[in-house]
């Protein structure tokens, strides 16, 4: 087995905590490489439902499970997350979890100043999960932020707690919200240190476990379209999410990436705002969202549905430069009698194969679709690629004519088992 990256091609939510469970046996570490606790993976095992944030997907197989340097950390969140899981059966231990040192943390700072700016946006917020993600990734670019490896050391501490809060109480102030005092920062950060510190490794030594293994899966949250740098920028989260950022947020060098995997969900889902091309406000999207189910695992947030794009995913392909792909999710189109793809985009009566930055052009995108007949008969559970009813592998077929990568894995359900391997 391979060394292999798990990339979401979409606005997130493609099911890949699912994928990352089912393929974990067979590595033996999983690493998360970015993001934060705005991820949400729901994933479904012997009756059992476990919802995944910041851990990697890799721990409900017990298999050891790194966050890596290129995650930022909400510690509280975190302990709440270990709480349940372990209420759940999964014991968590410095054996089977290792945080990068170096990783930068999360505070409640952060999570009101995401909210507060949220707020002052009306109605161009970018609904953001108010995790306090993004205003974290910009203390930590800002050189301001206070990482797990320096709380052990008081004066250090002082100094970095200091720098903090000189950045902060200026934007405070500047948004008439009362200042932060330094002993309130000292409170929540004497309260989570010491059990943090047992799960702290530099990042250095994750580097070499790592290099020992024989297969690691790096597993990326969030999808390709809310990268910082391609996705529907402003509309997008705070890290990078393509094939680039695994061996920067892993602890690891390049060369031991060997493969990427592509989660592609069977339709598109995004959640918070932003640009939507092939977004269906009809009684279609809303029989995708109850059909798959399709709220939020981290806001309770409706999700917004519609069909596969495309021209999206064809620039998400080539960002992480995927050649196979998981589809996910298969059997919620079940019962459509029609099936659309988005194929290209009408702007002003100009064709375009990949969607302009210019802000100004999306809301006069006209989708151009292929339409395809339903299969109309139930695809759930199915394990088996001949057991597919001639449609839906009609439909797969298309997708990997229209992606020139290969569909090597299907969902046809939540559970674990309900899983076809194509090779
Ligand atoms: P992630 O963030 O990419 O891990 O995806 P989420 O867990 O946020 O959202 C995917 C949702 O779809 C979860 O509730 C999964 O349990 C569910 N799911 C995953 N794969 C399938 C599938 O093939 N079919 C169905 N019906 N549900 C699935
Ligand atoms: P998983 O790993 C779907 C979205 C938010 C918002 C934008 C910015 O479960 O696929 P942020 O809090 O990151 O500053 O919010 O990004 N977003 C996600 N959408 N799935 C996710 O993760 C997401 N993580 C962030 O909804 O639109
Ligand atoms: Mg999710």
């Amino acid at each position: 087995m391979k060394n292999t990256a798990i990339i979401g091609l979409q606005w997130g939510d493609e099911g890949k905590g699912k994928i990352v469970d089912f393929l974990a046996d067979k590595f033996d570490a999983v690493v998360r490489f970015q993001g934060g606790n705005n991820a949400g993976h729901t994933i479904k095992v012997d009756g059992k439902t476990f919802k995944l944030s910041l851990l990697p997907s890799g721990v409900i197989r017990q298999k050891f499970s790194v966050i890596g340097s290129g995650v930022v950390v909400d510690p509280i969140s975190l302990f709440d997350e270990i709480e349940k899981i372990e209420k759940n059966g999964v014991k968590i231990s410095p054996q089977n979890l290792a945080i990068a040192d170096n990783v930068c943390l999360v505070l409640s700072l952060h999570r009101q100043i995401d909210q507060i700016l949220e707020n002052k946006k009306g109605n161009n917020k970018i609904g953001t999960t108010c995790r306090g993600n993004g205003p974290a990734h910009e203390d930590k670019v800002g050189r301001r932020a206070i990482r797990i490896c320096d709380l052990q050391h008081q004066p250090t501490l002082i100094q970095r707690v200091e720098e903090l809060l000189l950045y902060h109480n200026a934007l405070r102030r500047g948004l008439n919200e009362p200042e932060i005092s330094s002993l309130t920062i000292f409170d929540e950060l004497n309260s989570i240190k010491d059990k943090i510190a047992k799960y702290a490794v530099p990042a250095f030594e994750i580097a070499q476990r790592l290099e020992k293994c024989n297969a690691v899966m790096f597993e990326g949250a969030q999808g390709a379209l809310l990268d910082v740098s391609y996705g529907t920028y402003p509309f997008v989260t705070s890290s990078n999410i393509s094939l680039g950022q695994v061996a920067v947020g892993s602890c690891i060098g390049f060369e031991n990436v060997h493969k990427t995997l592509g989660i592609l969900k069977a339709y598109t889902t995004r959640v918070g705002s932003g640009p939507f091309p092939t977004e269906l406000t009809d009684e279609i999207g809303e029989f995708l969202r109850i059909e798959g189910q399709e709220v939020g695992t981290v806001t309770g947030r409706n999700r917004r549905c519609g069909w596969l794009d495309l021209v999206l995913i064809s620039h998400a392909l080539k960002l992480s430069a995927v050649k196979e792909i998981a589809l996910t999710k298969l059997d919620v189109l079940d019962k459509l009698a029609k099936i659309k793809i988005c194929v290209a985009y009408k702007i002003n009566n100009k064709t375009y194969n990949y969607l302009p930055q210019n802000i100004e052009l999306w809301s006069k995108i006209e989708p151009v679709y292929e339409e395809f007949d339903g299969w109309q008969t139930s695809t759930l559970g199915i394990k088996s690629l001949k057991d597919l009813p001639k449609n839906a592998l009609d439909y797969i077929k298309k997708i990997e004519e229209l992606t020139s990568a290969k569909v090597v894995i299907i969902s046809t359900g939540a559970k674990r088992e309900e899983t076809i391997i194509v090779n």
